[in-house]
């Protein structure tokens, strides 16, 4: 037997000592028994880490992993779904659809299907075997939870034939209300509702506990497959049902103009469902029209989620803050008695600005009414009862950190401290969004470490990140740290010395940059040093790249404002050079990893197709073109239909290739 065959007659020992064990109640070997095949596995693994991947046996109960999760790459990213709050905005959605096709007079038939409060989990199957879970992470990397999923007793091992050789199936982990309410009494430590309890139970580094929680599981959508399931989303409902999984029976197809009652029906039936739910969730059921619709940043464009109203509750409002962003934004927050709006219990509520504050007449003593919808901080919508003892609030001009003046420029309605990066609160929140998730994502490097360094002096600024492994004997002998943990922070630091564009715009903090927009910038000028010049460059006005800033789709006026202000500060430019010195940015792949003739290549779309316009856009960018709306030097190809006017002729007159619709669709392999 070689090495591989070894390994995997002991993984399969112990995946059948496995299932006896937590399957069957049943061991059929001893513990010493188990421990031995265990080591043995891990002995082979040493040598060949990369078998790694095939050993999800080892992932299960008592295989504690050392520390923290394994993370997962989603072969297809998991995405979320834009919300609309009322009937207005559903119809908007609708007619967006419309327009995208181009439809006339067909009729959308959708699948609705209750939105499940839990949180979303993708499973693998590899050769129709059960092969891994992974939470959805940040959506396209995820935490191992293979060993935890494992417990769950209805869960499809294997696959019948008719399902995909590879496939990842999503859906959602939840827990009962009433599983909920048992799981709080019985201990302790009390979840605020059903979906932190789902969550805190599946986040579980030994899977027995897991396994002593009730969790369940509806399958409601696809990742990647090697082969096509269905032709509509029903039918792969349909799939998941024969092949095993349990799938929402309340999910119904409803025509366009069924939408209405099926949500007034779900809005009127969701308190006496045994799970908690925040909405219904409609997907255009044909797949074909999809794939068309394809998606504009983390949601697709064929679904969305239409929440229930709001939940509402009252309470004392017991004083107003100010926190200062790293932007320098001094934001109001709402201190308030606590109060349990829905099942979870709020004792703070964003203010928005002082202008709100003033147009609700807040006074801190009053009776405030407060609404809560789904994730975000609840707000204050008004005072329901003037307190006896109120007193007025005076909005701070100068900045309770730094003590600068606080002004508010032109007609912002925010105030802003003046400090910059004298402020020290500015700093530090700058600092800490550097390091966080979405951008630099350095281990370790979280909040409270942020603050511990920018108080000891070892941290000013995000190029002083990368000094700090010079300071990891210093670090060690601090209080909490040790050389283990130390040592492990220089080598995250270290792990984040390549990084990617988009995470490196997103992490510089400017304003209005948040991900999504970093993506946008990073996919249009791919690599830093052409962003870096082209926003230089666009400091002039009327200049071509600030055209071609302009121009990009999803990126407005007043984002191009910060943009250019941020380049137009000398002090940014220093650390940009110092941060030069320490990393080094890769190119954005998505745009170059494409492979298509239109990869890379700038488009422009004029005269009338016969696609829609939106849905042109849409494939040319999915292919790797960047679609502008105005002719320049950069253009590589023009594409003209039916009464083309000024576009073409500078076209012509700038010596553009200019091709005809079929052309473009023979390119894009339409
Ligand atoms: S479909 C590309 N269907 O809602 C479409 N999501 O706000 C991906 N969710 O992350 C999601 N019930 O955790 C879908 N029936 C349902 C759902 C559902 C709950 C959650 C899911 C997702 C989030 C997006």
């Amino acid at each position: 037997m070689n090495e591989r065959e070894k390994l995997d007659a002991l993984l399969a020992k112990i995946e059948a000592a496995n299932i006896a064990y937590h399957e069957h109640d049943a061991p059929e070997i001893t513990d010493a028994k188990y421990d031995a095949l265990r080591r043995e596995a891990e002995a082979i693994l040493a040598e060949h880490p990369e078998w790694r991947e095939d050993a999800s046996a080892l992932a299960q109960v008592g295989g504690k992993p050392a520390s923290g999760f394994r993370k997962i790459i989603h072969r297809t990213p998991m995405l979320s779904l834009d919300n609309v709050f009322d009937e207005e905005e559903f119809v908007e959605f609708i007619a967006r659809i419309r327009r995208f096709l181009g439809l006339k007079d067909e009729a959308l038939v959708f699948v609705a299907e209750p939105k499940m409060d839990g949180l979303s989990i993708s499973l693998t199957y590899e050769h129709r075997k059960f092969a891994r879970a992974a939470t959805r992470g940040d959506g396209t990397e995820g935490e191992d939870v293979t060993a935890n999923i494992l417990t769950f007793r209805s869960l499809p091992k294997i696959l019948p034939n008719d399902a995909p050789d590879f496939i990842e199936i999503r859906g959602e982990v939840y827990m009962t209300k009433d599983d909920f309410l048992a799981l709080n009494s019985s201990q302790e430590r009390q979840f605020a509702n059903p979906r932190n309890a789902a969550a805190g139970s599946l986040r579980q580094l030994d899977p027995a506990v897991t396994a002593k929680r009730k969790l369940s599981l509806f399958a409601y959508a696809q990742g990647e497959a090697s082969t096509l399931v269905a032709k509509t989303h029903w039918d792969y409902l349909e799939a998941l049902k024969r092949w095993g999984f349990q799938v929402n029976p309340l999910s119904r197809l409803v025509n366009e103009d069924g939408t209405e009652a099926f949500q007034a029906e779900m809005g009127a039936g969701r308190a006496a469902l045994p799970y908690d739910i925040d909405g219904v969730v409609y997907k255009v059921n044909d797949i074909a029209l999809q794939n068309r619709l394809g998606f504009v940043g983390r949601a697709p464009r064929w679904a969305v989620a239409w929440k229930f109203p709001a939940e509402r509750a009252s309470t004392v409002l017991e004083d107003i803050e100010i926190q200062v962003g790293r932007t320098g934004a001094l934001t109001p927050r709402a201190r308030l008695r606590p109060v349990n709006v829905g099942g979870v219990l709020v004792t703070y509520a964003t203010l928005h600005n002082e202008d709100e504050i003033a147009r609700k007449d807040l006074r801190i003593g009053d009776i405030v009414e407060l609404q809560r919808a789904g994730d975000v901080i609840p707000q204050i919508l008004g005072v329901l009862k003037r307190g006896e003892h109120t007193r007025p609030f005076k909005f701070p001009d100068h900045c309770p950190v730094c003590g600068s003046l606080a002004v508010r420029v032109d007609d912002d309605v925010v105030r802003r401290c003046t400090g910059g990066l004298t402020c020290p609160a500015q700093v530090v929140e700058r600092l800490i969004h550097f390091c966080s998730r979405g951008a630099l994502d350095i281990e370790g490097m979280g909040e409270k470490t942020v603050r511990e360094f920018h108080d000891a002096g070892l941290l000013r600024g995000a190029p002083d990140i990368f000094t700090l492994p010079r300071h990891q004997a210093e670090i060690a002998q601090r209080e909490g740290w040790g050389e283990v943990s130390a040592a492990k922070l220089s080598a995250a630091i270290a792990a984040r010395r390549a990084i990617g564009l988009a995470r490196f715009i997103y992490a510089l903090g400017i304003r209005r940059i948040g991900e999504n927009n970093a993506k946008l910038l990073a996919r249009h000028y791919s690599s830093y040093a052409n962003w870096k010049e082209a926003m230089l460059a666009a400091q002039i006005i009327g200049s071509d790249a600030r055209l071609e800033l302009g121009s990009i789709s999803g990126i407005g006026p007043a984002i191009a404002q910060d943009l250019l202000a941020f380049f137009a500060e000398e002090h940014n430019l220093a650390t940009l050079a110092q941060l030069e010195a320490e990393v080094r940015v890769q190119d954005e792949e998505a745009a170059t990893a494409i492979d298509s003739p239109l990869a890379g290549k700038v488009m422009v779309f004029t005269g009338t197709l016969s696609m829609a316009r939106p849905e042109a856009k849409a494939r040319a960018e999915a292919l790797g073109a960047k679609v502008t709306e105005a002719v320049s030097k950069k253009t590589d190809y023009v594409v003209v239909g039916e009464d083309a006017g000024s576009k073409a002729k500078k076209a012509a007159e700038l010596g553009i290739k200019i091709i005809t619709e079929q052309e473009f669709r023979d390119l894009a392999g339409l």
